[in-house]
């Protein structure tokens, strides 16, 4: 069984970034410059959009975090937006989810100038992406497929089950997955809360991808043996030994799971590590755009 390990993977990554940004500087150009609006103060949304803030210090990039109150109106919200599209220093940014409920969430990725969503939720870069276009891709899918790629693991062929269906994570890497592309080629099957027989169709699968937010879903009588299994969910569980009082438990369950797998993700240390680096790689890209 080998350990997929997405620390080590995008600490290369974000090694091979800061090297871009260093020849950026040496030539006096514009340096990348990513803005994250959070709203509220969630502990998950705080922990991430840190994380964010630090890869880019760790890159080089220059960053910008906007912290809006929970109550902050949508037409503020919409005005902040508008602001991020038109200013020129700016290459990218991103308004970190969930966003309270008044808020209508659509309408604030669709505010997004398409050519900024480094995140890809904009239906014009989700679109590109399903037919194959140049667009930015999910910062999540496309980590996974990085992991898959440096991994050398063959998906052309094979059969991938992806437990989900969420516009972040299971629809687009399904997509990404069936595409005619290395990685890609695979036989995708999405699952989701109302699939029938959702654990046989898992024994069959050579790779499952899950991303459904339920700790300790996938368990061992769902995985053929060999399978790869790559563990997406982040789920806060009580941990009274830790010093914050929780720890982050995946979708499967990891001690029953491991010693079937070809190669699996943990979780941390798996896919999440991937998601802030394929952020950076599409923020790269939006300053090269620009
Ligand atoms: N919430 C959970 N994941 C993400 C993400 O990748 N981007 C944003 N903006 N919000 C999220």
């Amino acid at each position: 069984m080998v350990l997929i390990d997405g620390k080590k993977i995008s600490d290369e990554i974000k090694s091979e970034i800061a090297d871009e940004v260093k020849n950026i500087a040496s030539k006096g150009e514009k340096i990348p410059h990513l803005a994250a609006i959070l709203v509220g103060n969630d502990g998950g949304s705080e922990t991430y959009v840190a994380h964010k803030v630090k890869a880019c210090e760790q890159v080089g990039f220059q960053s910008t975090l906007i912290r809006l109150p929970s109550d902050v109106t949508e037409s503020e919200l919409l005005k902040q937006i508008s602001g991020l599209n038109n200013n020129p220093s700016v290459d990218g940014f991103i308004v970190q989810l969930p966003l309270p409920k008044h808020i209508d969430e659509q309408k604030i990725i669709e505010a997004i100038d398409p050519n900024k969503d480094v995140d890809g939720f904009h239906p014009v870069n989700v679109g590109r992406t399903v037919i194959g276009l140049p667009a930015f891709i999910s910062a999540t899918p496309a980590g996974i497929v990085e992991l898959i790629k440096r991994y050398q693991i063959d998906v052309s062929g094979k059969h991938c089950v992806v437990i989900g269906r969420s516009n972040i994570v299971g629809r687009p890497v399904s997509i990404l997955l069936s595409q005619k592309n290395t990685p890609g080629d695979a036989t995708v099957t999405v699952v989701h809360s109302r699939s029938k027989n959702l654990n046989e169709i898992c024994l069959s699968a050579d790779i499952i991808i899950a991303a459904i937010g339920s700790p300790g879903f996938v368990k061992a009588n769902m995985v053929k043996e060999g399978a790869v299994i790559i563990d997406v969910g982040t789920t806060r569980v009580n941990a009274p030994e830790t010093k914050s009082g929780w720890r982050l438990k995946g979708d499967v369950d990891f001690d029953s799971v491991a010693p079937k797998c070809s190669f699996i993700t943990p979780v941390p240390g798996g896919v999440g590590p991937m998601t802030i680096v394929s952020l950076l790689k599409n923020t790269l890209l939006a300053a090269k755009k620009q």
